[in-house]
């Protein structure tokens, strides 16, 4: 399984912090937010990465990741992005580097207490279409949110105004090698982008999601600047990726 990191975006929610600096270079306690992207999928035995980013300052990356050797990865690679197209049309751009293995797709701005490891693991015994990791959230609003039927997830609705769960689906998505046809087929949403989302209801439509709820603590830290404090006063006291004994 090869490891995504999506690192774009111009990160407007946390303004003016990224107006001088990409979102993900943003420090998350005593590191730059995208080390515990880097490390969580490291941990997780991943040793290939692309990191996929875009807007202005991509140049960054490169001098503070190197070739990925500092966090014991095989090689590093990295795509740019070029217009504001959405999270899919991002990953999209994996599609040769993936070159036919089940991805590990991670958001750069989503911090978890513990390592997903397991995860992972569980996907890797069936690497077929998509499993989701769900969080519970004071303000569903913000995120992807997940409808019920009993426990099955019939759909999810981006940033709904009325969400149907106290739940968003988080950025760790796990997808088997046909994720990047799916992508092909998409159209732009409302708002002009390709969305995640999209792929998500794709699978579940095709029964072929599975569904797991996140232990400890998740954040989102390109949600507002009152999260990306709260992500740093969390990690500080609690860690961030700690093993699953
Ligand atoms: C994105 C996804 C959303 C998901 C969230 C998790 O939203 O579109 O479905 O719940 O990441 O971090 P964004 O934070 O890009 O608005």
């Amino acid at each position: 399984m090869k490891g995504i990191i999506l690192a774009g975006g111009y990160g407007t929610r946390l303004h003016p912090l990224t107006r001088i600096t990409n979102k993900h270079l943003l420090p998350v306690y005593d590191k730059p937010m995208i080390y515990h992207a880097i490390e969580q999928l490291a941990g997780a035995g991943i040793d290939r990465i692309m990191v996929v980013t875009g807007g202005n300052h991509a140049g960054e990356f490169l001098q503070l990741l190197g070739n990925g050797s500092a966090f014991g990865l095989r090689h590093l690679d990295y795509a740019y992005q070029e217009r504001a197209g959405g999270i899919a049309e991002a990953l999209g751009l994996a599609e040769h580097f993936a070159a036919g293995d089940p991805v590990a797709v991670l958001l750069g701005d989503n911090i978890f207490e513990y390592s997903v490891a397991p995860v992972l693991k569980r996907f890797r015994e069936r690497p077929v279409g998509a499993r989701l990791v769900l969080a519970e959230v004071d303000n569903p609003s913000a995120y992807g949110v997940p409808e019920f039927d009993g426990d099955r997830v019939v759909r999810i609705v981006e940033k709904p105004a009325v969400p149907a769960s106290r739940y968003a689906v988080t950025g760790l998505y796990l997808y088997a090698a046909d994720v990047f046809e799916v992508v092909k087929t998409l159209v732009p949403s409302g708002r002009g982008e390709l969305e995640i989302t999209d792929v998500n209801n794709h699978y579940i439509k095709r029964g072929e999601v599975a569904i797991e709820r996140i232990r400890g603590y998740w954040a989102d830290c390109g949600e507002s600047i009152e999260l990306l404090l709260k992500a740093s006063v969390m990690v500080a006291e609690r860690g961030a990726n700690k093993p699953v004994e």
